[in-house]
């Protein structure tokens, strides 16, 4: 059974609950049993156009703090039901693939009889409107936060305004995650970039971020030695429709190493490296050949959910022949290196070493260069056997001339 608990109203169940109240936000959670799946504490502001006897007008109100979950509210699927003023409420269905948790619809239920609300309207009644375009999503065991505004369009002339909100479904205990899924808006505001020159006039892709910060990742074993050691920067490169242009644009992100986690598995012939930041996962499989005793990179997994995406970007490719190196040491690329994995994914690689067998004492083996880095290498070195040529004629000429000049003086 679901029991709905609000805590921000006056009432019996105020008094049943610890709730912490929360300045300016309204503040729900419901619960199943004992184990609470939803909390959210949010405001939430409406403009609705509508008829009235003569014309149309056009609402505007915000969700009053004496919000409470309404009835229907669930924990399986998980959804929250908020009924405020005279028969208003709105509802927020959730849904996860088990990583990911997201919104998947926006209910509105307003009701036109209410004078107070919407003076003259024309007609009286419920109306209901839903969207299940939203962009709240966040990853499971995360609060997902977004302090700025974000307008959500449920019909023609109905729109509903979410601020201050903090909410987590598909929970596991009774409070919000202290770790957050940070929606775009609260991002770009909180990452103060500096002013460029250049004016945005053009629907240019973003310019590409800087040079990648190179993370140190490993994967241990099930006896806790490492087994896996990375040591690179990574820049994910993804083309996929845009959101706000409904154009094709390839947007460039670099991995964060201190917010990336590495996990991953070691076997004898197979080894994997997942790294996660947010709602982006790269997964890279090593294989071994036993026959010609080289390792390589494999198979490459990304799965991406950024802001003008309109859809989670997944794609793989798992016949890759990339960073080939012998078994027992390790591949270096000081070099930057692009990985094709499809067309519209590639991998921009920074100051690259990795080792993904015959890892002892957490340490890398020897290095076998990439061809680029090779190729650099001998760059200094025929320059340099070109310069010893050039002094070595100009001697033999100057030698042979001294030996001419001589003989010519014997002469006289
Ligand atoms: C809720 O917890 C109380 C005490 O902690 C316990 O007595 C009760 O049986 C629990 N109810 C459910 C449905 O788990
Ligand atoms: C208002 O009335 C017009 C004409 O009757 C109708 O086309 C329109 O959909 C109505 N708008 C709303 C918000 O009900
Ligand atoms: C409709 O009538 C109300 C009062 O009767 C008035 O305040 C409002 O301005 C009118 N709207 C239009 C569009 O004429
Ligand atoms: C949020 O809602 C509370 C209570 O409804 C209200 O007092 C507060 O002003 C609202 N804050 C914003 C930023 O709208
Ligand atoms: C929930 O349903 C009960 C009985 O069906 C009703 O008395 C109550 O007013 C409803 N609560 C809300 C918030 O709609
Ligand atoms: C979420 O947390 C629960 C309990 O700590 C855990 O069992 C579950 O595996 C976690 N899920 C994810 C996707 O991290
Ligand atoms: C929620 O959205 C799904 C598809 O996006 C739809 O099938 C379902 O009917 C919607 N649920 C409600 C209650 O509107
Ligand atoms: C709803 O939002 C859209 C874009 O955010 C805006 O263009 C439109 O005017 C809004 N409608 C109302 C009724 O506020
Ligand atoms: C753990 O260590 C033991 C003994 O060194 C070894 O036999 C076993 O294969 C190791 N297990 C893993 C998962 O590496
Ligand atoms: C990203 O990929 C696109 C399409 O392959 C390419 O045009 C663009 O130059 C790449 N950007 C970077 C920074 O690698
Ligand atoms: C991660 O590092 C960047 C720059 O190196 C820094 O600006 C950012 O605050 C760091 N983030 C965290 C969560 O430590
Ligand atoms: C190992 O490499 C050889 C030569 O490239 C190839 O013929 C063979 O199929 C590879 N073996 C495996 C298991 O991939």
């Amino acid at each position: 059974m679901t029991v709905a608990k609000q805590c921000v109203s006056a009432g019996v169940w105020t008094l049943l609950m610890g709730c912490v109240f929360v300045a300016h936000a309204v503040t729900f959670e419901v619960t199943d049993g004992n184990s609470t799946c939803i909390k959210a504490e949010l405001n939430a502001s409406f403009s609705i156009s509508y008829n009235t006897t003569n014309g149309t007008s056009e609402a505007v109100f915000a969700m009053p703090s004496s919000a409470s979950v309404g009835n229907g509210s669930l924990c399986a699927p998980p959804e929250l039901v908020m009924s405020f003023g005279a028969g208003h409420m709105i509802s927020l269905m959730f849904s996860s693939d088990g990583r990911v948790y997201s919104v998947s619809n926006i209910t509105l239920q307003y009701n036109l009889s209410d004078p107070d609300t919407f003076p003259q309207s024309s007609r009286t009644g419920v109306v209901s409107v839903t969207t299940n375009s939203s962009e709240i999503s966040a990853r499971v065991n995360s609060t997902y936060r977004c302090l700025s505004s974000s307008s959500i369009s449920l019909s023609a002339g109905v729109n509903v305004t979410f601020s201050n909100l903090r909410m987590e479904a598909y929970m596991t205990t009774a409070n919000l995650s202290t770790d957050e899924s940070v929606c775009s808006a609260d991002q770009t505001s909180t990452t103060t970039v500096p002013p460029t020159h250049t004016p945005r006039t053009t629907a240019a892709p973003p310019a590409p971020p800087h040079t990648p910060d190179r993370g140190n990742y490993s994967v241990t074993d099930g006896n806790g030695t490492v087994c896996l050691l990375a040591l690179m920067g990574l820049q994910l490169n993804i083309t996929h429709l845009s959101k706000s242009t409904n154009q094709s644009v390839s947007e460039v992100m670099n991995l964060q190493p201190n917010s990336t986690r590495a996990s991953g598995s070691c076997g004898v012939t197979v080894a994997t490296l997942t790294l996660t930041q947010d709602l982006t996962d790269l997964s890279l499989t090593f294989t071994l050949n036993s026959t010609t005793q080289k390792f390589h990179l494999s198979a490459v997994n990304v799965s991406a959910l950024w802001s003008d995406m309109p859809v989670r970007f997944e794609e793989s490719n798992v016949s890759l022949d990339l960073l080939q190196c012998s078994v027992g040491r390790s591949y270096m690329c000081s070099a930057e290196q692009t990985l094709a994995v499809v067309p519209s994914f590639s991998i921009n690689t920074f100051s690259l070493q990795l080792q993904p067998f015959n890892v002892s004492g957490s340490r890398f083996s020897a290095a076998e260069e990439c061809r680029v880095d090779r190729e650099n290498m001998l760059i200094p070195i025929i320059v340099g056997a070109a310069l010893a040529g050039l002094v070595l004629i100009v001697l033999i000429a100057y030698l042979i001339g001294r030996k001419r000049t001589h003989a010519g003086y014997q002469t006289i």
